[in-house]
């Protein structure tokens, strides 16, 4: 049964490469864009915060593409809350911008404010996470799939215990969409395992300090933490980090005492896989920008867009850390 499994979630693998051949290369590479259009675009773009190294990367890498390509890019910062981000929205529509980028906080509440945006002819591009408002109200989603990443994180950890295992789970926004997918992602791979049970399950907010602390509580509820824990999966690399500094202010060593599994593929992950402290991260792509701009400029040609547009990365492991480290930071 574990070889069974093993085989259909790391065959997504080849799924995963797949994409970066397709999807992946033409959000890096921008011979890929169709940006050779002349349009100069003015676009709104409400962003969740700065709550981790991949978000900061994220809005680095969409004001670079806005820039690259001479758009007037109106950024919004909410600061972890929703209401910020539906007032930012409103201000965008008011504004009579050419389109709007959304990363959406949590799924849910959004349809109000999607509504007032496709009521003003203005296509609203997710990127990164997803909403459970109806997709006629929003143009496309840039995103990766979450599911996917939980699965392949479990997967990963189903052959590196021969399906044995007790975990410890750092969730990330309560309500945002990566949290509920990866967790339904990992949790359906485990229920294939009787003995991977996540024993412990708490949100650390994708922050390093949340991280950080919900580790210290799990270390401090085990009588005999090395024991009684065999892994880390972290909904983002951020919480990781901040578990690692836990385990070790406790005397645990990250990555052979407890093992780590985590997601983003942020510089700071590979380096703690080149010191020995963490197992495995997937990667996430930051660079969002040119694939959420070109879809607006196929809006405005009259195109069809895909509801989707898959942007999934690969499970990194230590022995390309240092190759990986050395092409981010
Ligand atoms: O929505 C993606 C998640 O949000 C990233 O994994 C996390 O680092 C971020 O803050």
């Amino acid at each position: 049964m574990i070889d069974r499994s093993i085989r259909q979630h790391l065959s997504w693998f080849d799924t995963l490469k797949q994409h970066l051949l397709t999807t992946v290369l033409c959000v890096a590479l921008p011979v890929c864009s169709v940006s050779a259009s002349a349009e100069n675009l003015t676009i709104g773009f409400s962003q969740i915060g700065s709550e981790s190294g991949w978000r900061t990367s994220e809005t680095e890498s969409i004001k670079a593409e806005a820039e690259r390509r001479g758009y007037n890019l109106k950024f919004s910062d909410a600061q972890q809350k929703q209401e910020n981000q539906i007032k930012a929205v409103r201000s965008f529509i008011a504004q009579g911008v050419d389109g709007i980028l959304l990363a959406p906080v949590v799924e849910t509440g959004w349809d109000q404010v999607l509504k007032e945006a496709k009521r003003a002819h203005i296509p609203v591009v997710l990127v990164d996470r997803g909403v459970d408002a109806n997709p006629d109200l929003y143009l496309t989603k840039v995103a990766s799939d979450f599911r996917e990443e939980g699965a392949l994180a479990a997967s990963w950890l189903a052959a590196k215990t021969n399906g044995k295992c007790n975990i410890v789970e750092l969730q990330g926004t309560v309500g945002s969409s990566a949290a509920i997918d990866r967790k339904a992602g990992f949790d359906a791979v485990i229920s294939n395992f009787p003995n991977m049970k996540i024993i412990r399950s708490q949100s650390g907010d994708f922050t390093r300090a949340g991280g950080k602390e919900v580790m210290e509580s799990f270390l401090k509820a085990e009588s005999n933490p090395k024991k009684d824990i065999c892994a880390l999966f972290s909904h983002n690399d951020d919480m990781a980090l901040g578990a690692i500094l836990a385990m070790k202010e406790a005397g645990i060593k990250p990555s052979k005492d407890i093992l780590v599994v985590s997601i983003d593929g942020v510089p700071d992950i590979f380096k703690a896989m080149m010191d020995g402290e963490s197992n495995a991260t997937i990667e996430l792509n930051p660079h969002l920008g040119a694939p959420a701009f070109d879809a607006i400029l196929a809006y405005r040609a009259g195109k069809t867009v895909p509801k989707w547009i898959k942007a999934n990365g690969p499970l990194y492991l230590p022995d390309t850390a240092a190759a990986e480290y050395n092409k981010r930071k």
